[in-house]
């Protein structure tokens, strides 16, 4: 069995990164234990809070938060941290090379009901001599994203990563404390018949993204010639998961409910790392209209529309889009 600081150094990942990888799974085994203790710990439920999205926090939305921004700017090679849950970006070491953005608990209307959430991450190079409180060192594309995974908490919990070098499968192995790598080189099927959307919001998509389901809802004898599945978790870890092990489609689409919003997920910590994953796994990621990686970020907190998976689906998605 390899643990995951072997498998990072044998991808040939620098010291710096590996403890910064390191301690971002020392704050997910915590919020893994936490889960575990759910209504025991008395930390179910919601707090008075809202965050800067105007969503209200849970409990754990914050515990897991304090956890992972607390160690991540301790530690010396983090220049600064960005949060779903933080207003604005927090600095860290001045010196530190890597900025890491992340959002400590997706999914987390599935809490109350014990159901799966997950923890995603994204490590970008700090480019120049910006502190980490200003958020302009991080607005920078998908591309240049170092490394990016996630932990789903899930029956077990699971890392998936990738530092661009393909993606890899870890399953925390709670007698040791470590996560050890159970799935090497992940690969999406290119090919599905399931796709992941929250039908309610059919009314406020565009055209193109209404046509698109309504030919997958024709089946065999609509213009796609397939009979299509459905499956909605409403956490987009567990959905990212169940394509990268047996193929499918998952789309947070543009809508007209708020136009001031580019789509419900957050680009920085939300779509950026799962496309990273995703497309290191020979998949893609799109907003439907341009690769997501290639949208250029003008906050930390902004939104993009996804459409991301099977890389066949997605390029049918995308011809709906631009034809
Ligand atoms: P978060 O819990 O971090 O705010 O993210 C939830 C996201 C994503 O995980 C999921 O796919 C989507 O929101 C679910 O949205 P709906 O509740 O609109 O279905
Ligand atoms: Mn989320
Ligand atoms: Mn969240």
């Amino acid at each position: 069995m390899k643990r995951l600081d072997q498998v990072l150094a044998a991808d040939g990942v620098n010291a710096e990164l590996e403890l910064v990888i390191k301690d971002v799974m020392v704050a997910c085994k915590d919020i893994a234990y936490k889960l575990g203790q759910g209504e025991l710990a008395g930390i179910l439920g919601a707090t008075e809070d809202e965050n800067v999205q105007g969503e209200t926090q849970k409990m754990l939305d914050v515990i897991s938060n304090d956890l992972l921004k607390d160690i991540l700017v301790a530690n010396p090679y983090v220049r600064g941290v960005g949060s779903e849950e933080e207003d604005y970006t927090i600095a860290g070491n001045a010196d530190g090379k890597y900025l890491v953005t992340f959002d400590p608990l997706d999914g987390s209307s599935n809490i109350d009901v014990n159901l799966s959430v997950g923890t995603i991450f994204s490590v970008l190079e700090a480019q120049d001599n910006k502190s980490g409180d200003n958020q302009e060192v991080f607005l920078q594309n998908g591309r240049k994203q170092v490394a990016a995974g996630y932990v789903l908490y899930g029956p077990s919990s699971l890392l998936v990563m990738t530092t661009g070098n393909g993606v890899n499968l870890f399953t925390l192995d709670t007698n040791i404390g470590e996560f050890v790598l159970t799935k090497e080189a992940l690969q999406i099927p290119e090919e599905t018949a399931e796709f992941a959307i929250n039908m309610s919001n059919q009314r406020f998509w565009e055209p193109e993204m209404k046509q698109y389901i309504d030919d997958c809802l024709l089946g065999e004898e609509g213009p796609l010639g397939k009979r299509y599945n459905m499956r909605w978790v409403a956490s987009m870890v567990a959905e990212v998961h169940r394509i990268l092990i047996r193929g499918g489609i998952f789309m947070y689409p543009y809508d007209n409910r708020d136009p001031s919003k580019a789509g419900k997920l957050r680009l920085m910590y939300e779509g950026n790392p799962m496309s990273m994953i995703v497309e290191q796994a020979g998949g893609a990621s799109s907003t439907g209209r341009m690769d997501i990686m290639d949208v250029a970020p003008q906050g930390i907190h902004d939104r993009v529309p996804v459409v991301l998976g099977s890389k066949n689906e997605v390029a049918k998605v995308v011809a709906y889009h631009t034809k």
